[in-house]
């Protein structure tokens, strides 16, 4: 598709993307969406073989049904809703059916977790890359502690007490995030850039955690 053509279709829906997400709760809100795009971009750069009109596109929308999988308290997969109002929404500005179908299976492989559709294409590897670097490094554990506080968690508690305890408990605090999910992030990285970022992220957490530890157990 021609850019300039390109530009003002994304303008159009970068605008109701960022009126259907400004007021998600802050773990996904649309600050996310901008940094898994952003991620996106520094990934592909590193990628001549991406096509950057669909990665800009699947990174912007791929949080889409956010919200309607909220409002039903996760009885739906937002991955799966996501795709289909993308397919809605995309037909609307007129795009190739291939392009269509090509945004929505990244959007649909965004969340792969061993079942479900894996991502199939190299600007689907970038998306669940970007998405999965915006879950570690110090916004990681921004969102961490987000979470935590959200849930009433603790600030901070033992490997032990959180190893030895339920999600959505006062012992699900960030910590226990970052030992049950965060650190093992840089392991499922698809993309050779994604895993260096990861990398470098994961080394962060890990001493900002190793800090709180030495802080806490004096
Ligand atoms: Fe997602
Ligand atoms: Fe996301």
């Amino acid at each position: 598709m021609l850019q300039t053509d390109f530009e003002s279709k994304y303008t159009r829906i970068y605008e109701f993307v960022k009126s259907k997400l400004q007021s998600a709760p802050g773990c996904h809100d649309f600050d996310h969406t901008l940094r898994v795009l952003r991620n996106a971009e520094k990934i592909a750069a590193e990628i001549p073989e991406a096509d950057l009109q669909i990665v800009r596109l699947a990174a912007l929308l791929h949080d889409i049904a956010r919200p309607e999988e909220m409002s039903v308290k996760g009885k739906l997969c937002h991955a799966q809703e996501g795709a289909r109002i993308c397919a809605f929404e995309l037909k609307k500005y007129d795009f190739p059916q291939a392009m269509i179908e090509h945004i929505c299976a990244c959007i649909q492989s965004h969340r792969f977790r061993g079942n479900g559709p894996s991502p199939q294409s190299i600007e689907a590897e970038i998306i669940y890359d970007a998405d999965k670097l915006d879950s570690i490094g110090a916004v990681g554990v921004g969102r961490a502690f987000h979470f935590a506080g959200r849930e009433n968690a603790r600030v901070h508690n033992s490997s032990e007490e959180a190893l030895n305890s339920e999600a959505y408990s006062r012992e699900d605090s960030a910590y226990r995030e970052y030992l049950v999910k965060l650190r093992h992030v840089p392991d499922k990285m698809l993309t050779v850039s994604g895993k260096r970022h990861a990398a470098e992220r994961a080394r962060f957490m890990h001493e900002f955690f190793e800090q709180l530890e030495s802080e806490i157990r004096v």
